[in-house]
């Protein structure tokens, strides 16, 4: 696996400084929580740190880095183009990043549909990306950030739930997850 450092610049490069600013918060909010709720840090900051590692990659790129590791898609997802970065990234931060922990594989790769059956390591990243510091503000979002604190499961299903309000707001069909 590369070091911590060798991944900030890779990611630094790869990355538009809004993604890779939001990046740093992302690790950030995942350490914090991680140390909050008693969960693995190194890998609660890594997988952090690569979540949205795949996110300049084209859709055909991230369909074909897909295919080349055999990640499967859940029902629906192939179609949401905005989801593929999760699958892509799991398998480009084994790729590139030389990561073979499966539990950042798996952080990385569930980051953005949130399936109810994660481990505490896995909602701590999906709920960072949520509510890290440099998020756009929007209703909700302070109390999902109290809850991140007080009950980690619940602020999963409450993010979701935003989500899924977003969604019905904005005229998109929401994944049911
Ligand atoms: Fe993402
Ligand atoms: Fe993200």
């Amino acid at each position: 696996m590369l070091t911590q450092d060798a991944m900030l610049r890779q990611l630094k490069n790869d990355l538009s400084e809004h993604r890779f600013n939001h990046t740093l918060g992302v690790v950030d909010t995942a350490v914090m929580l991680a140390e909050i709720h008693h969960a693995d840090l190194e890998i609660c900051r890594i997988a952090a740190l690569l979540h949205d590692c795949a996110k300049s990659m084209d859709v055909q790129q991230m369909l074909s880095i897909i295919s080349r590791y055999s990640i499967k898609l859940f029902p629906g997802e192939a179609e949401y183009p905005a989801l593929l970065h999760a699958p892509a990234g799991a398998a480009l931060a084994q790729e590139k990043y030389n990561v073979a922990d499966e539990r950042i594989i798996r952080a990385i790769r569930y980051h953005t549909l949130g399936p109810d059956d994660m481990n505490l390591d896995e909602a701590i990243v999906f709920v960072a990306d949520f509510i890290e510091p440099r998020r756009r503000y929007f209703e909700g979002l302070d109390y999902a950030r109290f809850l991140a604190k007080e009950d980690i499961f619940g602020a999963v299903k409450e993010c979701k739930r935003l989500t899924r309000e977003y969604c019905v707001k904005t005229g998109q069909v929401p994944l049911n997850f």
